[in-house]
């Protein structure tokens, strides 16, 4: 069989370069895919120098063609798909009086509208890797804030729900032909994300993007007879 191959977006840094170096340990082909070229390059370096097989491919996730050009990229070089991980995402905080129309257009297209193109771009591969191997897997990342509103955060707050549910339809739409669907909802993970937050919470306190890749590295071993179809990362001692 030919080589199992992974495609990783906001792979550049934090969550989704964890998950890129989990993915790659495993044996998976890489295609990292992030918006700045310089910094995606510095983090495909580091993962060719483990040893993985990494294509990068700049792209901002709010254009439609960058989606596009990522998987013809990661199809053109391998052929096959067998686990997408929707990860890039950003949030801008704000009260609702203050929100300008470009951060809340920006956030509904990279944290949702990419997810759902990137579905549709892929559906026919992801379909081909079931077929061969029962399964294939899409990670969506949410966030907790993808579970409960959240003040100042309201837009970023319901993006990631409209993640955990476009996330339970797909499961309705497609588990049935092998291609299972998950949500990550964590709450604050140390990455240059959450570096607004941590006067007050340290980032040694913090959930560890491993632990988000310890979550996936779960998935890709179940059974074809198993969905997750989220997975909740919490903090001790925290209100929810
Ligand atoms: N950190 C947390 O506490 C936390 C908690 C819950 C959920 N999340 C979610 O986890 C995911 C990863 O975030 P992170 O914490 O790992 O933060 P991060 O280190 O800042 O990573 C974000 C990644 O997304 C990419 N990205 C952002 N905007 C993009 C765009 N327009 N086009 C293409 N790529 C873009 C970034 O690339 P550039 O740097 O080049 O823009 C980077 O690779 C996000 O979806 C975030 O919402 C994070």
């Amino acid at each position: 069989m030919a080589k199992k191959t992974a495609l990783i977006t906001g792979a550049s840094s934090g969550i989704g370069l964890a998950i890129a170096n989990m993915l790659g340990s495993e044996g998976y082909s890489l295609t990292v895919a992030a918006r700045r070229p310089e910094k995606l390059e510095a983090a495909a370096a580091g993962l060719r120098e483990q040893g993985y097989e990494v294509l990068a491919v700049a792209a901002d996730m709010q254009s439609e063609d960058d989606i596009k050009r990522v998987v013809d990229a990661h199809r053109a070089e391998y052929g096959r798909l067998d686990v997408l991980i929707n990860n890039a995402g950003v949030g801008v905080g704000a009260p609702v009086g203050d929100y300008t129309t470009k951060s809340i257009d920006m956030q509904m297209d990279v944290n949702f509208r990419a997810i759902v193109l990137f579905y549709r771009e892929t559906v026919d591969l992801l379909r081909a890797a079931a077929a061969e191997n029962k399964t294939a897997l899409v990670v969506n990342t949410s966030s907790i804030s993808g579970k409960f509103g959240q003040g100042w955060l309201s837009v970023y707050s319901a993006t990631k729900h409209a993640v955990v549910g476009f996330t339970q339809a797909m499961n309705k739409e497609l588990s049935g032909e092998g291609i299972k669907s998950t949500a990550l909802c964590p709450a604050f993970v140390d990455t240059p994300m959450t570096d607004f937050a941590k006067g007050q919470v340290p980032a040694d306190e913090m959930i560890t993007p491993d632990d988000i890749a310890a979550g996936v590295r779960m998935l890709i071993h179940q059974s074809p007879a198993c969905i997750v179809p989220e997975i909740i990362f919490q903090r001790p001692g925290e209100d929810l």
